[in-house]
């Protein structure tokens, strides 16, 4: 495997100190399965999280709603006392039913109690980052008002509750509305090789020194699959996976990764992927991916 050369390894989020890695980790596979309810091995998945941590990984994603409070526990449980430079960023904004579906939480009340749970649940007396995640139609955005939801949590974080805020699952016009109630750090959206609804919204928020995290950057719980994909890491021995991931860090500066696995094995091949160079060639057969004709 050939090393990046020529990918920013690091990114700092606009008007603040926090400087993270660019390959971070998600913490949502390790509840139980759907991410509802306990693993079927905690100690694992402790190990897991201690062993991003060793390797250089300083920015984690997660919330209450993980399990729900187990992911956050889990962490607690293998990270805490946190150590210096370790971003944790977290969301609110739903909530799970009966048999782990997803529902929204987006009152004032419910989102104030969202923030709390975060808090005790991570043993935090304020929150690095907060996304507000918007409810949308399911993986997608849609229109429609934040500045009550935004509001509440800019309020918060006046408070001191919350150091920065983000969005999740939002359209640009429901960025722009967020950004005149108070600084937006990150946007959290669907994104990877197979969906890129969001390539202008990347560029503009890469203009403002705004991070774009994509959720389910190697498929979520339909992992990618591609002949595409599987060729391109094929020539260049690196699995699909691997090369998934370096696609979305070749793909603009302000990308900032974070994968999900329960796996250490997978953890490990998930880091790999940032020494993973992409040559010319590569990248324009990735990126013609589900283009007419592919
Ligand atoms: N804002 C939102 O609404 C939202 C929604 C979804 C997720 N997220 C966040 O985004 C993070 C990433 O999303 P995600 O975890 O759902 O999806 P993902 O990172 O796209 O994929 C995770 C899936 O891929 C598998 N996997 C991971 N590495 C692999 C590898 N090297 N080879 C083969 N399979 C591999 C995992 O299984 P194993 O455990 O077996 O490795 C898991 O099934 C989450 O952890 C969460 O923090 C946010």
């Amino acid at each position: 495997m050939s090393k990046a050369k020529g990918v920013q390894r690091t990114f700092t989020f606009s008007g603040t100190a926090l400087t993270v890695d660019r390959m971070g980790y998600g913490a949502m596979q390790l509840a139980g399965p759907q991410a509802f309810g306990p693993p079927r091995n905690r100690a694992a998945a402790v190990a897991v999280l201690k062993e991003a941590v060793a390797s250089g990984v300083n920015h984690i994603d997660t919330s209450d709603y993980y399990g729900p409070h187990v992911t956050n526990e889990i962490i607690r449980e293998a990270l805490h006392p946190y150590p210096e430079g370790l971003t944790l960023v977290t969301k609110v904004g739903g909530r799970r039913g009966k048999g782990g579906s997803w529902l929204p939480a987006q009152s004032a009340r419910e989102l104030r109690q969202a923030v709390h749970d975060n808090l005790r649940n991570l043993g935090l007396e304020a929150l690095d980052v907060v996304n507000l995640r918007l409810w949308g139609t399911g993986h997608g955005p849609s229109d429609g008002p934040v500045a009550e939801t935004f509001g509440t949590l800019a309020g918060l974080r006046k408070q001191g509750l919350i150091r920065h805020l983000g969005l999740s699952n939002a359209t640009a016009a429901q960025v722009e509305e967020a950004r005149a109630i108070a600084p937006v750090v990150c946007v959290q959206n669907h994104y990877n090789l197979a969906h890129r609804e969001d390539d202008l919204l990347i560029a503009r928020l890469g203009t403002e020194g705004i991070a774009y995290v994509p959720f389910f950057p190697l498929g979520g719980f339909s992992p990618l699959q591609s002949s595409t994909l599987s060729k391109v890491a094929a020539d260049l021995g690196a699995s699909p996976m691997q090369v998934a991931l370096a696609w979305l860090l070749h793909r603009a500066p302000n990308i900032l990764l974070i994968p999900g696995t329960s796996s250490p094995a997978h953890l490990r091949e998930n880091l790999a992927a940032a020494r993973l160079a992409l040559p010319p060639e590569a990248l324009g057969r990735l990126n013609a991916m589900g283009s007419p004709g592919e």
